[in-house]
């Protein structure tokens, strides 16, 4: 008998194939609506597999119902949608899909900062609304993102990778890390700093820290009172790393110049949160990782993952 696999959302066919050798797969049949809870929690009682994506919360009252599983494989870097340390107590093995999505998010945090800065969505909005009436010597102006000081919150390897960008930008580039990354500061150039003093200095702060306990409300009222108040921030990590109602008297009494978020605490974020009344605010879906390149590179290693283990070997990027 093959093992069942679940997919929590609707994949290609194309890529699933090579799954239906080794697996009774069983899918949710959209892609772009999550599975409901309890569709999750009856396909989660009879699983052996468990393919999720950042929005299916695996948190212990699943994973107690989930009695045959033995691996979920998470489309994404980040997975603090699945309670690991639960996970790992019953001998679950969780996978995630790193390194295929640096650069691709590297590549949206930078041009959200730009974007941002620029106020881009705005002016495409002015212009399509009839709002251009004509070169207004101080219409549709932003600030300077070349030259500026970038501080980096979280220097991994998307950090690492938006800084390579920003040094094409003649950026001065502070950051702030658990650890000091030595030889990037050689490499780069880069300084590290404490969080105070990056938050102070930096004319852009962006998000790049995991989502964990310890980083939750990591950028809360007294943080973002520390910063400039021609300072933008950004946020491509999660969205419950910056307190949403500081950021929103932030931005709303001009103790800060502007966000960008492509994260927010509830996804999708409801229509009617504050921030989104907004003007100084430019907001995405969360689509740091979204070039079809690199959606197709994580769907590939969720598969090679579950191949490897329906083989009995190791699969590859285990977080517990
Ligand atoms: C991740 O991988 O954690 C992103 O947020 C989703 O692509």
């Amino acid at each position: 008998m093959k093992p069942t696999l679940y997919i929590c959302r609707e994949m290609p066919e194309e890529v699933i194939v090579p799954l239906r050798d080794v697996y009774e797969v069983d899918m949710w049949h959209s892609s772009s609506e999550a599975v409901p809870r309890d569709v999750l929690l009856q396909k989660v009682a009879t699983a052996d597999a468990l393919w999720t994506v950042i929005s299916d919360q695996i948190t212990e009252e699943v994973l107690d119902i989930a009695s045959h599983l033995k691996i979920i494989v998470n489309m994404a870097v980040g997975y603090n949608n699945i309670d690991v340390k639960a996970a790992k107590e019953r001998g679950i093995m969780v996978t995630n899909t790193p390194d295929v999505l640096t650069e691709t998010t590297a590549d949206l945090a930078f041009a959200l900062l730009m974007a941002t800065a620029r106020d881009l969505m705005g002016a495409e909005n002015a212009l399509r609304e009839g709002r251009w009436t004509s070169w207004e010597p101080l219409g549709f102006t932003g600030v300077d993102v070349f030259g500026a000081t970038l501080g980096i919150v979280g220097m991994g390897r998307i950090g690492e990778a938006v800084m390579r960008r920003a040094k094409g930008f003649d950026m001065t580039v502070l950051y702030h890390n658990r650890s000091r990354k030595h030889e990037t500061e050689e490499m780069y150039g880069c300084q590290y700093v404490e969080l105070p003093d990056l938050l102070a200095k930096s004319d852009f702060v962006l998000i790049l820290v995991p989502y964990t306990a310890e980083t939750e409300g990591l950028i809360g009222k007294k943080e973002l009172n520390q910063m400039k108040e021609t300072a933008i921030l950004i946020n491509v990590a999660r969205g419950g790393i910056v307190d949403e109602e500081d950021l929103f008297h932030a931005l709303h009494t001009k103790k800060i110049y502007a966000a960008g978020l492509d994260v927010f605490e509830t996804e999708p974020v409801p229509l009617d949160h504050p921030l989104l009344t907004l003007p100084n605010v430019t907001v995405l879906p969360h689509i740091g990782s979204a070039s079809i390149r690199t959606r197709m590179a994580m769907m590939k290693l969720n598969v090679e993952a579950l191949q490897s283990w329906a083989k009995g070997e190791e699969p590859s990027h285990r977080v517990c």
